[in-house]
Formats: C-alpha cells, structure tokens, sequence
C-alpha cells in the first residue's frame, strides 16, 4: 500500500467512506472503467488509458509501476505515481504525482495532476484528490508543491486555492500556484 497519510484508510468521518490509494497491478475493471469515462486530454491533463482495451490494461498498469519506482524511464520522464480516490469503493477520480520536477515540468505540468470522472463531479471530490495528494507530496518528502493550470480552469484553480495554493505567476493564460506543505 501506498505513503501518506489517509492513504488506503478512510477520510472524513462519517457519511461515505472516501480512500486514496496507490495504483496496483490487481486494480480491475471498477478502476478501468474510471479510466475510460475520463476524456483522453482535458484542460492539460492527459489521460492515457483512456483509449486502451482491458487486455492491454495490466500492461499499463505495471508501466506506470515501473514508472513509480524509476525503472524503464525515459530520460524526458521523472518518476511519478498514480493513486485512486474511491468513494464507498467505486473509484471517483485520479492523481498523478512527480516525485520532483525537471525544467519542462517546471514550465508545464507540475509536481501533481488530477481528474474526476465526468458523472461524479461537483461533489467535492476533487477538493478531496487534492489535499490527499498532498498528503502523499508530504510523506514523500516534498515541502514545496508546484501546480499549473489554465486560467479559465475555474473549478480547478478554486481547488487548488481551498488547498492553500498561492498564485505566484500568471502568463500566456497559465497560472502557477505553489502550496507549501507544513
Ligand atoms: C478540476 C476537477 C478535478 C474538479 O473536480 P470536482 O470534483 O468537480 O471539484 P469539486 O466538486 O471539489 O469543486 C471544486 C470547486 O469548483 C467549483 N466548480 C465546480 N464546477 C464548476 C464550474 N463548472 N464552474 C465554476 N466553478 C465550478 C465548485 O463550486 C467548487 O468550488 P467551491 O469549493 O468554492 O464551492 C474536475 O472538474 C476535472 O476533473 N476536470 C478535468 C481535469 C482537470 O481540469 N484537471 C485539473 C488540471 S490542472
């Protein structure tokens, strides 16, 4: 099971059992199905599953295993991990976090990416991936978390702001916000 805190137990107190948890080889069809309701490319964040078939789906799974772990890189790549929030054990959304950042992620992209799939937004939910993400960034060692987003991304940046995002650029309608994590 994964680092960080919240992950793998539940979060909140009562009501729905919200979970983090890391990707794993055995995650099945609930967590395949997520993957095909999110569009493939969405205000910047790409979902690359989304068009895969669910043969091909162990394969991406152990890929982005390895990617975790740094094995089979490319050299353009820093290792980055996926975690599943689920909701009374349906997965609701993903997060992908870069354990550091390289010159283009710095531009572009972040330490941490999210979605919510299409039918259960608007609940809250992304406001949850977020501060449970950086909760993993934390335990992870990473004190300083970088996020970009699109200025128009309305829903997003009021995540990142409810998660103590503070702006630190905007240009060329890209927003750069940093959350220190104390
Ligand atoms: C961004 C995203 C994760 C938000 O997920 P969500 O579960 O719908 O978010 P929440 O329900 O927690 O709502 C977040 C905030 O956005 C607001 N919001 C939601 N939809 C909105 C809309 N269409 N217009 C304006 N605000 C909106 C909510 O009111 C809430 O603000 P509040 O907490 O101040 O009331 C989701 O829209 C998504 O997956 N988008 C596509 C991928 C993406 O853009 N990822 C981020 C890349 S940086």
């Amino acid at each position: 099971m994964g680092s960080g805190a919240g992950i793998g137990t539940p979060i909140g107190g009562v009501g729905t059992d919200i979970r983090l948890r890391e990707l794993n080889l055995s995650d099945g069809r609930d967590v395949f199905d997520m993957l095909h309701e999110i569009p493939p490319e969405e205000n910047g964040f790409m979902n690359s599953a989304h068009e895969l078939s669910f043969e091909q789906f162990p394969g991406f799974l152990r890929k982005e295993r390895d990617s975790s772990e740094g094995i089979n890189l490319d050299k353009s790549r820093v290792p980055q991990t996926i975690y599943w929030l689920t909701a009374d054990g349906k997965p609701v959304g993903f997060g992908k976090l870069r354990h550091y950042l390289n010159d283009s992620l710095r531009r572009y992209g972040g330490h941490i990416g999210y979605a919510i799939r299409p039918s259960e937004r608007g609940k809250g939910y992304g406001n949850i991936l977020l501060k449970e993400l950086l909760k993993a960034a934390k335990c992870r060692g990473i004190s300083e978390v970088l996020l970009t987003v699109a200025e128009h991304n309305t829903p997003s940046r009021r995540v990142i702001e409810a998660n103590g995002g503070v702006l630190a650029a905007l240009s060329d309608g890209e927003c750069n916000y940093w959350v220190r994590l104390v």
